[in-house]
């Protein structure tokens, strides 16, 4: 089996990098990603074909994508301050990005596309737990970007018969998640701070939740949907239902890491949402046999990577 990986020099793209190409299953594993959020690094050793080059443009898709059976589309400019920022740097990527990608997998012959849209599309909707029957309303341009995302994937499912699965990944985490710059995630910005004596930063009261789920979790439900072929035009959330506050989250990253975090707390960010916490029958039933990592084993191995890998 032949699959693609766009965005597969990013964080989570490439631990599912080194998740497939130990697969026996898996003959071949292609990745074609712009570097503007990645790092070849990630994908040293490996035995991937990569491709640097941007899913907007079509005919470098239509190559990397020629007899590959699936094609997991990662590739976007993630983070909401960052599409505040800049909102159509983030539609261009992400909305225009999918629909480029969807383009080429209808071209090259109804490849299965798997996608990652966002837990940040349920927005302002008060609803708790998140189930994916609750109307979006999205919150930041990077939301309004994967709800569009995960319409496209559908409408192509509807309109064509592409075999499509949108999932709504929640707060993941875990190796190669990049720390040190102004949109890193909350897991690698906290442990990178503690390890080069910087203020830990908490936006908002630190009341606030979210879903956290280890990377290698959300590597095996991707490895299992390409391997079964799974096809959803429902978008499906990827999470275990762990709610766990910011302030709990510095509590479990203090045992850890046997040290206080002593955090400094400052005002919320415009766009984030106030708490995320996933209903997951949906996967449950698509996925059975899935064991997520538990939060205190993801923080352990997370930090034991930080301490082995400072970039
Ligand atoms: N990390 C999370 O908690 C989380 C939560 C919800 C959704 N997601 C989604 O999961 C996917 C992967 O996120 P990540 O955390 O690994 O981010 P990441 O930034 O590490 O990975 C994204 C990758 O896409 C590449 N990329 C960006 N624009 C591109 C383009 N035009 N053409 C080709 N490559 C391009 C980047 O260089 C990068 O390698 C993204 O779609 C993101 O929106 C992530």
């Amino acid at each position: 089996m032949k699959i693609v990986i766009t965005g597969g020099a990013g964080f989570i793209g490439s631990n599912l990098a080194h998740v497939l190409t130990r697969r026996g299953e898996v003959s071949e594993v292609r990745v074609v990603d712009d570097l503007s959020t990645g790092f070849k690094d990630n994908l040293a050793g490996l035995d991937v074909h990569f491709t640097e080059g941007s899913v907007l443009d079509g005919p470098l898709l239509d190559r990397v994508f020629r007899g590959t059976d699936t094609i997991v589309h990662l590739a976007a400019l993630p983070s909401v301050p960052r599409s505040v920022a800049n909102p159509l740097a983030s539609h261009h990527a992400n909305a225009t990005g999918t629909l480029t990608v969807l383009e080429a997998a209808r071209r090259a012959d109804s490849a299965q596309v798997i996608a990652a849209s966002s837990s940040s599309v349920y927005g302002a909707n008060p609803g708790i737990p998140k189930h994916e029957d609750l109307r979006p309303v999205p919150l930041s341009p990077y939301a309004v970007s994967k709800l569009a995302s995960e319409a496209y994937l559908a409408a192509f499912h509807h309109c064509y018969g592409l075999p499509v699965l949108p999932f709504r990944f929640f707060n993941v985490y875990g190796p190669r998640q990049p720390a040190g710059h102004a949109y890193a995630a909350v897991v690698p910005a906290w442990i990178s701070a503690l390890t080069t004596g910087a203020p830990v930063v908490v936006h908002g009261d630190g009341r606030q939740s979210r879903d956290f789920t280890y990377v290698e979790t959300v590597c095996r439900v991707l490895t299992q949907a390409a391997l079964r072929k799974v096809v959803s035009c429902d978008p499906v959330n990827l999470a275990y239902g762990t709610r766990t506050s910011l302030g709990e989250l510095v509590t479990e990253l203090e045992a850890v890491l046997g040290t206080p975090l002593n955090p400094q707390y400052v005002p919320p960010r415009p766009g984030d949402v106030r708490h995320s916490h996933a209903e997951n029958s949906r996967l449950l039933r698509l996925f059975p046999e899935i064991e997520p990592v538990p939060l205190r084993e993801g923080l352990e191995r997370t930090v034991e990577w930080f301490r082995s890998h400072s970039r």
